[in-house]
């Protein structure tokens, strides 16, 4: 497959962010907060293994490779064209893995004892018995005093809720003057045309990717806790907040 190059990577990620933003205006301070929590978490770890799930053109990946010089960070997403793009653009010892998280497929290509596993914003794509079984399986996987951090929408559970959640999404986005940015399907109607990425867009174009219902509005902060409970996680709370928008920690004693 043509290599993207790096500067063409680069761009199609900051214009990747600046979307994303539309919807989380307060992305960068939830990569922010969601690094600083692993990198304490993992501070006596010599060797930490960490893995980004869903992690799409490797937005958090390539934040916490900075913060995390020493540890083996891999990147897991079924899409080709995302994963192309952080593959082209952040070639600095993360290892990106093509595989559907719905299934147990990835885990026999990540090392066996994991210290964290991170997300943004994409685990409210699996229902909910594949998230208990992903749950199950990153558990199993964790050493002792690992860490699961997860930045997510996780709705309030209660359809009025949700729409006071929109609300202040839509207020938050409007005082951070992000909600005119290029919005998600202007940008994947941009990289399904442009020459550079067309081997990526006929690559996701031969598959299906995300087939699934998301569960964003019916998985409430708690209902995420109770599953990496019975998962095998024991403290776990939301360390951070706007709106709906959540980081869940959970710790595995
Ligand atoms: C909105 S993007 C977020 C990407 C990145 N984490 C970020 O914060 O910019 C959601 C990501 O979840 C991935 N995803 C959704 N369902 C998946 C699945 N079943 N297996 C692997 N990746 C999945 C998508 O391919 C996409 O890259």
């Amino acid at each position: 497959m043509t290599q993207v190059t790096s500067t063409a990577a680069e761009t199609w990620l900051r214009r990747w962010d600046t979307q994303q933003e539309r919807y989380i205006a307060d992305r960068e301070e939830r990569f922010t907060v969601l690094c600083d929590v692993v990198e304490a978490a993992l501070a006596d770890v010599e060797q930490p293994v960490v893995l980004d799930l869903g992690c799409g053109p490797g937005s958090l990946a390539g934040r916490l490779r900075p913060r995390l010089p020493h540890a083996t960070i891999i990147g897991i997403d079924s899409d080709p064209l995302l994963l192309g793009l952080a593959r082209s653009h952040y070639t600095d010892g993360i290892t990106w893995i093509d595989a559907d998280l719905g299934t147990g497929d990835w885990v026999a290509e990540v090392p066996r004892t994991i210290h964290a596993a991170v997300s943004t914003t994409a685990l409210h794509w699996l229902p909910e018995h594949k998230l208990a079984e992903l749950y199950r399986t990153v558990s199993t996987l964790m050493a002792p005093g690992g860490v699961f951090v997860n930045g997510d929408h996780m709705g309030p559970g209660d359809e009025y809720l949700n729409g006071l959640a929109a609300v202040v999404r839509r207020r938050r986005a409007a005082r951070a003057g992000v909600e005119d940015n290029e919005d998600w399907g202007a940008w994947w109607d941009a990289a399904r045309t442009a020459p550079e990425l067309a081997a990526l867009a006929q690559a996701r174009e031969e598959r299906l990717v995300h087939k699934d219902d998301h569960n964003a509005n019916t998985l409430t902060t708690p209902s995420h806790a109770e599953l990496l409970r019975a998962a095998g996680f024991s403290s776990v709370a939301p360390l951070w907040q706007v709106g709906d928008d959540h980081i869940l920690v959970a710790v595995k004693r």
